[in-house]
């Protein structure tokens, strides 16, 4: 979105709305975005209400109207979002949506060569392809403009090649309305929501000479999709082992998620008095532990590198972490193996344990 959309400056267009508290009255998720009162979407059983007026937002859209009426005409909502909902493998109570607004005025539209001519708007009656307001040359415009923006976001995180196609849709507060799906392993999946804003959302916001879309998407689906991540529940693992996997400054790293064991760990310490210099290394010892605990072991950490000062001997300490796939593993196996992982240290490099 920053290199799509700058000013004359250079300098980003959009701004960015990460902390907004998700508490919301129902002006704000539903009212202000012209969604019915009796409208599916507003039902006690998918929402969570916290009295008759305010809620945990169900969707980032919930501060579309605020922020227009504060005057931006370009921006970015990103924020968790709550729905109740059915329980599988891709539905969780709290995600992650980011929501964008741009609105543009008849100059953005027309540009420099503007006469009395042009006009954003035009009475006529609505049908699929327009409002009741808008004139042929706005909703060709934000289209265009809206779509050429969504293809380059999809593009450059799926890949250049990446198969799309623009589904209709329908939502309360745009029109048309779009859904964004791609190709991934030859199924068809639904990635955005989008469209041209109603114009009444902009006119109650206080905004006259200007037209506009938005759209909003799901974090936790594009990054399943991205990481092929098979479960939306890892996103709230505390596990190293699933952060570590997304550790990298540059974005554009292509990972593939690597499924780990859900069993619980059990962990020893090891530390020894090193042979003298030059005849031992830390590696000699991971493979002596690879090649006893086997698939048992999953982390070997070197948690203590000390010299002593008098004597100038170096003990090494280190943190095995045995876990198994298959079962919860008892502390005592652990130690059995441990214990064995002990002996053969001594033996094979004339280490001498610590106590
Ligand atoms: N709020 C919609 C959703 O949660 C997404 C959307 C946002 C659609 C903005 C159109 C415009 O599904």
């Amino acid at each position: 979105m920053y290199s799509l959309y700058k000013n004359n400056r250079g300098n980003p267009l959009f701004s960015v709305y990460d902390q907004l508290l998700p508490v919301v009255n129902l002006n704000q998720n539903f009212d202000s975005l012209l969604v019915p009162k009796n409208h599916v979407s507003r039902q006690k059983s998918d929402n969570y209400y916290i009295n008759q007026n305010y809620l945990l937002r169900a969707h980032t859209t919930a501060h579309q109207t605020e922020l227009i009426q504060m005057g931006l005409d370009n921006f970015l909502v990103v924020g968790d979002v709550f729905r109740r909902d059915s329980i599988d493998s891709s539905h969780y109570p709290v995600f992650h949506q980011v929501d964008a607004v741009r609105l543009c005025s008849k100059h953005d539209v027309f540009g420099k060569n503007i006469t009395s001519e042009h006009s954003l708007f035009e009475e006529r009656e609505i049908t699929e392809d327009h409002q009741s307001c808008h004139s042929d040359a706005a909703v060709n415009f934000l289209t265009q403009d809206l779509k050429s923006c969504l293809i380059s976001l999809a593009t450059s995180v799926f890949g250049k090649d990446v198969e799309w196609r623009w589904v209709s849709a329908s939502f309360p507060f745009t029109h048309p309305s779009w859904e964004l799906e791609i190709k991934l392993c030859d199924k068809w999946t639904e990635i955005l929501g989008c469209g041209i804003i109603k114009q009444d959302i902009l006119k109650n916001s206080g905004v006259r000479e200007k037209v506009g879309w938005a759209f909003g998407l799901g974090l936790e689906r594009w990054a399943m999709k991205l990481y092929n991540i098979p479960d939306i529940r890892v996103f709230w693992s505390t596990d190293p082992r699933f952060h570590e996997q997304f550790d990298f400054e540059d974005p554009s790293t292509p990972v593939t998620f690597q499924s780990y064991s859900k069993q619980p760990p059990c962990i020893n310490d090891i530390s020894f008095w090193l042979p003298e210099e030059g005849k031992y290394c830390s590696e000699d010892f991971y493979d002596l532990v690879r090649s006893i605990g086997d698939d048992l072991v999953e982390k070997v950490e070197l948690i203590d590198d000390f010299l002593h000062p008098k004597k100038k001997t170096r003990s090494h300490c280190y943190r095995i972490t045995y876990r198994s796939w298959q079962k919860a593993l008892l502390q005592e196996e652990a130690n059995v193996v441990h214990q064995k992982i002990a002996e053969a240290a001594q033996n094979s490099f004339g280490v001498q344990l610590r106590c």
